[in-house]
Order: C-alpha cells, then sequence, then structure tokens
C-alpha cells in the first residue's frame, strides 16, 4: 500500500517495540494529514504524555484539545470511557454517581483484565462513529491516529473484543465488543502501521508482531515504518597535522559509518522477511524529534507521496 492510500483510511494504530519511534511516527502521520487538511485526531492510549511537549502544550488529557491547525489530540483515561459508557447506556449521571463513581467499581475496572482496553477501543469507536453523525453538529474528524501500546500490550489490546466477543454470547457487552471487532477487521478503515528499527531484535520482534496480528486479530496492515536509518556518512578526508584536532570528529564518523553497515545488513533482512509489505524508510534526524519543528523535514520529504 502506498502512503497516500493510508490517508483514505478512517483509523491507523501504530505500534511496535517498545522505544522504536512509534510516537514519532504518530506524530509524523498526524502532521501529514493535518497538511493534507484532514481534521485529524491523535490518540494516546492512557499514556505517559510525550505527545504533549512535542506541540508544547501543558498536557493533553481526556478531553481533545487543539495541537495544530487540523490537529487535535486527546490521552484516553480508561475510567472516564467507562463513565461515558455507563452515562450513555443509563443516561443519568445522578444514576452514574450513585450506583458507579465508587473506588469498589474503580478497582474492578482496574483488576479485570482487559477491560481498561475494551473500554479505550469502545471510545475510539465512538470517536470514529461521531463521523456519521456530523449532520447533528457533534465532533467530527477524517482521520483518528492511534499511537498505540508497545508490542505486548498493543497486541493484548487489539484482540480485546475478540476475545469477550467469543466469552461473552448474549448482551450488551458481546455487542458493542462486536461493532469494535468489525470496525478494527474492516479493511477499507483501519490500518494497522508497525514500526521497527533496522537493528536485530526490533526487527525479530516486528516479524513476530506481524504474525500475531495476522493470525489473532482480523486487522489489515499498513506499511512497515523502518525509522532512524542512518544515511551513508559522506567521505571523510582529513590531512595529516589536522588529525588531532578533528579526533571527536572522526571518532563520530566512525560510529556513523558502523550504524550505517548495521542498518543496511538489517534492511536486507526486512525486504526479506517483509516482503508483502509496503514500506516507508524514515532517516536518522540528528537534532532528534522534540519538537513540533523537528518534524518539519520528515515532513517535507514525504508529503509528495502523499498529496
Ligand atoms: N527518525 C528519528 N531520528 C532521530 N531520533 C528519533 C527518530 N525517531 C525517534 N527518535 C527519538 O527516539 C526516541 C524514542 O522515540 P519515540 O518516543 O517516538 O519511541 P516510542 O516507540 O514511542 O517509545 P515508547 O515505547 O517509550 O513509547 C525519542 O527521543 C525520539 O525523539
Ligand atoms: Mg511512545
Amino acid at each position: 500500500m502506498c502512503l497516500n492510500k493510508l490517508f483514505n483510511k478512517r483509523l491507523l494504530f501504530v505500534s511496535g517495540k517498545g522505544g522504536v519511534g512509534k510516537t514519532s511516527v504518530s506524530v509524523l502521520l498526524a502532521l501529514l494529514s493535518a497538511k493534507l487538511k484532514k481534521k485529524t485526531l491523535l490518540v494516546e492510549m492512557n499514556a505517559a504524555g510525550r505527545i504533549a511537549p512535542i506541540f508544547k502544550c501543558d498536557s493533553i488529557g481526556h478531553d481533545e484539545v487543539a495541537l495544530a491547525p487540523y490537529l487535535s489530540g486527546i490521552n484516553l483515561l480508561p475510567k472516564r470511557c467507562f463513565e461515558e459508557y455507563v452515562l450513555s447506556q443509563v443516561r443519568f449521571k445522578k444514576i452514574y454517581e450513585l450506583f458507579f463513581d465508587n473506588k469498589y467499581v474503580t478497582n474492578f475496572i482496574r483488576a479485570v483484565p482487559g477491560l481498561n482496553e475494551l473500554l479505550m477501543l469502545g471510545k475510539i469507536y465512538d470517536l470514529e462513529k461521531d463521523y456519521k453523525s456530523r449532520v447533528m453538529g457533534k465532533k467530527e474528524y477524517d482521520l483518528i491516529i492511534v499511537d498505540a501500546p508497545a508490542t505486548g500490550h498493543g497486541l493484548s489490546a487489539l484482540e480485546v473484543p475478540k476475545v469477550v466477543m467469543d466469552a461473552v454470547t448474549v448482551g450488551p457487552l458481546h455487542t458493542h465488543a462486536k461493532h469494535i471487532l468489525e470496525l478494527l477487521a474492516n479493511k477499507e478503515k483501519t490500518a494497522f502501521c508497525m514500526v521497527t528499527l533496522a537493528e536485530e531484535m526490533p526487527v525479530c520482534e516486528a516479524k513476530e508482531y506481524s504474525r500475531a496480528i495476522k493470525y489473532r486479530t482480523d486487522m489489515g496492515f499498513g506499511p512497515l515504518f523502518v525509522n532512524a536509518l542512518m544515511e551513508k556518512p559522506e567521505k571523510l578526508n582529513i590531512k595529516g597535522s589536522l588529525k588531532n584536532d578533528f579526533k571527536i570528529f572522526q571518532a563520530y564518523h566512525e560510529l556513523a559509518n558502523k550504524r550505517y553497515q548495521l542498518n543496511a545488513t538489517h534492511r536486507k533482512e526486512i525486504d526479506r522477511l517483509f516482503d508483502g509489505f509496503s514500506k516507508v524508510f524514515l532517516p536518522y534526524q540528528f537534532k532528534g524529534l522534540s519538537e513540533q519543528k523537528d518534524f518539519g523535514k520528515l515532513v517535507q520529504q514525504l508529503i509528495g507521496d502523499v498529496s
């Protein structure tokens, strides 16, 4: 799938091994989508919140905040998702406060495996569904991008609707899980995007993860994002007596060269293991990616592929 098809979807999940750049790729996709003037929502799932500082925003909570033109952010909190779900069923805040807003229920939400994830996916389902209700004056988004948890947690979160649907065979919980599952499995609307580094462990983990997603969920795949690739350093030619003055520079050059070689070896492995995947290669950014402006170069590089 080429990158422009990705922006015709409605819901993207971005995941991969811890630290490979999931949040950075989610932000990059969100900035590209916003540049295409698509109303975009960047979603964190009960995360520590690395997105807020990128946009110089104090914090992102459970209520959507504007981050940039065409771009909003939300950090889903399971307790608030639960409150919204119960209110949508009983409709009276007083009943919710009386029966559900207490420490027993809070502990119950925490204790039941998978319930947090189901509640957050339920909220994402509602956000996507609101799109159809734009005539009712509700909020709507053209594209929702989820910075999903890393490998293990990410997989269990995406498996939960199927597990619940099989375990609870009738009733509202079954129906709710079924609706979420239908959205996740809808290949027109939803795609699962994996991020990896061109290094041994992340590539192995990405391969296992992609197998698990293929066999344990019904989700379709977006491209594989191969992040932080070191470009081939220019040849360094420091002459005789100057060598001492440029020692640090030389050491850095050697390091960059080694990383380039390592990445090149694993790129071949990626081509072999991810044969059927389209791939997006993202270069290493020497200034890091801690502020919105740091993404400028990558946005420029990719905008031609999406518009
Ligand atoms: N292409 C890149 N070039 C340079 N630095 C990068 C690149 N991609 C990510 N980084 C940096 O690597 C670090 C980890 O990136 P990021 O937070 O996006 O990873 P993550 O997979 O979301 O991590 P976590 O598993 O902790 O959520 C950050 O400091 C980020 O700025
Ligand atoms: Mg992250």
